[in-house]
């Protein structure tokens, strides 16, 4: 069975006010879009829940990341027992910035995502190495690592719940895109991996998309790569034509 195309839109900590919240929503809810792809946004959590009360029902709601507990005294905290309650059905986790600046480790990125999958949440589980990491030859080594975390917590089952964001450090937010050949040879080696960590119908099935820098204009030669499918998209998923990378495959 062919994987829906996905396309993720990762707000960050944008918009601030909201009059461009409503702006945003207001854009994507007029929008003509590929019903073939599957759209996800991740506004920040002060908007979760406005957001999926005001966005078509067509576009689903992550968050940008949980706490791995329920509940308790984590100041500042969402759990995904919280995002279930509320109705939000997907989170990201594993992004890059929280890995760096928020000191999460992949054996944290693997608690909460068992924590996510428990409650009955979608992941967007994000890997990348950083350009050292790709300069000394330890891409694959590095992405592989970070996954091996969460398929020690998992069973091959949960597999369908979850999307693999490939998104090198290195071409984030840096207008610093990864080639069609760069996305296309991780993609390709990351589904490899899978295959013999998980099994080879998870890695047949399980959606591996790309961020980084990602646009209207360098959407269209990443999009045919047979092993992309799809993206995770952060500054262009704020401005119109974020609707051109949905559509990339029309
Ligand atoms: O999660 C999306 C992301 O990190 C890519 O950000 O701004 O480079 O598209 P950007």
């Amino acid at each position: 069975m062919p994987r829906t195309y996905f396309v993720g839109g990762n707000f960050k900590m944008n918009p601030t006010t909201l009059e461009q919240k409503r702006v945003l929503v207001k854009t994507l809810n007029e929008a003509t879009l590929d019903p073939q792809t599957e759209v996800v946004i991740a506004p920040p959590a002060l908007y979760l829940i406005s957001v999926l009360d005001l966005i078509r029902k067509d576009i689903k709601v992550a968050a940008q990341n949980c706490h791995a507990k329920a509940s308790g005294a984590f100041t500042g905290e969402i759990s995904a027992t919280q995002l279930k309650d509320a109705g939000i059905p997907y989170v990201i986790l594993g992004h890059s910035e929280r890995r760096s600046l928020f000191h999460e480790t992949s054996e944290i990125v693997a608690e909460k995502t068992r924590a996510a999958l428990d409650q009955g949440l979608k992941v967007i589980l994000c890997v990348g190495e950083t350009l050292e990491e790709r300069e000394s030859g330890r891409t694959q080594q590095v992405v592989e690592a970070q996954l091996q975390t969460v398929i020690a917590v998992t069973k091959p089952e949960d597999w369908s719940h979850i999307v693999v964001a490939y998104e090198p450090v290195w071409a984030i937010g840096t207008g610093k895109v990864a080639t069609s050949a760069q996305a296309q040879e991780t993609h390709a080696e990351t589904r490899k991996y899978l295959a013999s960590a998980v099994s080879p119908a998870v890695a047949e099935s399980t959606r591996i998309i790309y961020g980084g820098s990602v646009s209207g204009v360098n959407c269209n030669e990443l999009t045919v790569q047979p092993d992309v499918d799809g993206f995770l998209v952060g500054g262009a998923s704020l401005k119109p034509e974020f609707v051109n990378i949905i559509n990339a495959r029309k």
